[in-house]
């Protein structure tokens, strides 16, 4: 995979030397490369924001440098990327998005600072390239430049070769397909015994159903209690009787306390 960062300050970037991109990066999984803005600017001042039209508090990402940095990144007739243009407006970013991603063979992100990039840039790549304006979360960041480093981790790790153990991607919250969807189920590991705390009986069993059972009724009450509306948008199909039971029997509990 191709990534492509444009960016006022491409400095943000560095993480991207780190262990998971870097690994995958040297592995020749991933090939990435940070862009300034600025150097799309023609101007002494490389002025690259303007005062809003129609008034307004704050400043707009001038149309230009923009323009100038994705022609030079995918000239209009040459193979496309598929842009992700960051914003605290945008389509929230999630797993299903970051598995969709994984699956493009190149990625440009759009980092924009102050009140937004001027609307047009979008609307005129949106010509000749697959745009998606991108959001993390419901929350305001200053810039997007951290957004597009959470997207990239979240997608890097999807890439086929990158994990060690793939099947460590299946069980894990939020994943997708057949008995997904469902925050994943508390872990332990060695000492048994830790400040007087036990590690649940079930887990030192050896028995494999058993197990398997309790981290599935453990993942539906956590779902339950911090993500109610996963546990809304879940696949009758996935659910057999008993899970249902621990869901019910997890409400009871709620409305008996
Ligand atoms: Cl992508 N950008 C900014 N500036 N704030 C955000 C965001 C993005 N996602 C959530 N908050």
């Amino acid at each position: 995979m191709r990534i492509d960062l444009v960016s006022i300050f491409p400095d943000y970037f560095g993480p991207l030397d780190l262990s998971l991109a870097g690994k995958a990066r040297a592995a020749g999984l991933l090939e990435v490369t940070t862009h300034d803005l600025r150097s799309w600017t023609r101007d002494r001042h490389h002025t690259v924001d303007d005062t809003p039209y129609g008034g307004g508090a704050g400043m707009v990402m001038k149309p230009e440098p923009w323009g100038a940095a994705l022609d030079a990144l995918a000239p209009p007739g040459a193979d496309q990327p598929r842009l992700l243009v960051m914003t605290p407006s945008g389509r929230r970013f999630d797993q299903r998005l970051a598995e969709e991603l994984a699956a493009e063979p190149w990625l440009v992100f759009a980092c924009g600072r102050y009140e937004g990039i001027d609307q047009r840039v979008v609307d005129d790549a949106a010509q000749r390239m697959r745009v998606d304006e991108v959001s993390i979360g419901d929350y305001v960041l200053n810039g997007g430049e951290v957004a597009a480093l959470v997207v990239i981790e979240a997608v890097v790790r999807l890439l086929p070769g990158f994990m060690g153990n793939p099947e460590s991607l299946r069980e894990e919250s939020h994943a997708t397909g057949a008995g997904g969807g469902l925050l994943e189920y508390p872990v332990y590991t060695k000492p048994p015994q830790w400040r007087g705390r036990s590690v649940p009986d079930v887990l030192l069993s050896g028995h494999h159903g058993n197990v398997a059972r309790w981290r599935r009724d453990q993942a539906i009450r956590r779902t339950a209690q911090r993500r109610p509306d996963l546990i809304a948008g879940q696949d009758p199909g996935d659910w057999d009787r008993h899970d249902q039971q621990v869901l019910e029997a997890w409400r009871a509990e709620e409305a008996g306390d």
